[in-house]
C-alpha cells in the first residue's frame, strides 16, 4: 500500500487512558493512502498512560488533561479541539464519560470501540461476563457515541469464538486483534 499523509485527510484526535494499542494501530493505518484520516492529537486523562509514548515516537501532539470539574474540563477540551481544527474523535480505551454538552458539540463525529458484541455487555469487565454466561461468542463493536454509555448506532462489529479454555485474559487478547481490524475499517466506512 502507498503511504501518504495528505492534506485531504480528516483531522482526528484519539482519546486514551492506558496502553494505546488501538491508538498505535490507528496511526499505522492513517498513513495509508486508502484511509482518509490523520491522527493529529492524542488526549489522555492519565499522565501515566503507556500509549502517550506514541506521541514522541510518531511526532503527534499530546495533551494530558486533569479531570477535576467535569463540565469545565470538557469545555476546555472542546475549545482546544476547535482550535486544532479536529474533525473526528476516536475514543480508544478512554475511561472517562464525556458530558452531554461535549457530545452535542461534536455530534456524529465521536466514535468508540468497545470489547463486546453490543448491545450485550455495556460497561466494564465484558470478557468475564461473557465467559460467566457461557456465551459461545463475544467480539468487539465500533459505534457512534451518544450521551448514554455504549449505546450509539453501531458502525461495525466482529464476532470472536469463545473457547472452553478461554480466560478473560486470553479472550481479551483475541478480541484486541479484531479491534485492530475493525477500528480503521469503521472510520473508513463513516468517512467514505
Ligand atoms: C480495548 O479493549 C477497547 O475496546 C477498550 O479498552 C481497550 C483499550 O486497549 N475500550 P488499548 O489501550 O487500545 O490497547
Amino acid at each position: 500500500m502507498k503511504k501518504l499523509i495528505g492534506p485531504k485527510k480528516v483531522k482526528t484526535a484519539v482519546f486514551i487512558s492506558g496502553k494505546g494499542s488501538n491508538l498505535k494501530n490507528l496511526i499505522k493505518f492513517s498513513r495509508f493512502k486508502k484511509y482518509p484520516f490523520s491522527i493529529n492529537l492524542i488526549i489522555s486523562n492519565n499522565k501515566k498512560a503507556k500509549g502517550l509514548k506514541y506521541s514522541k515516537k510518531y511526532n503527534i501532539e499530546k495533551k494530558i488533561i486533569k479531570y477535576d470539574k467535569k463540565l469545565k474540563t470538557d469545555k476546555m477540551i472542546l475549545n482546544f479541539l476547535i482550535k486544532k481544527k479536529i474533525e473526528l474523535i476516536c475514543l480508544a480505551g478512554f475511561m472517562k464519560i464525556l458530558s452531554k454538552n461535549f457530545i452535542k458539540n461534536f455530534k456524529g463525529k465521536i466514535i468508540n470501540i468497545h470489547p463486546s458484541l453490543l448491545p450485550k455487555y455495556k460497561g466494564l469487565n465484558t470478557h468475564l461476563r461473557a465467559i460467566k454466561n457461557n456465551d459461545k461468542f463475544s467480539g468487539c463493536t465500533v459505534h457512534h457515541v451518544t450521551s448514554k454509555l455504549d449505546t450509539g448506532k453501531i458502525i461495525l462489529q466482529i464476532k470472536v469464538k469463545i473457547d472452553k479454555k478461554d480466560t478473560p485474559e486470553t479472550l481479551a487478547k483475541k478480541i484486541l486483534k479484531k479491534e485492530h481490524l475493525i477500528y480503521p475499517a469503521a472510520i473508513k466506512k463513516i468517512l467514505n
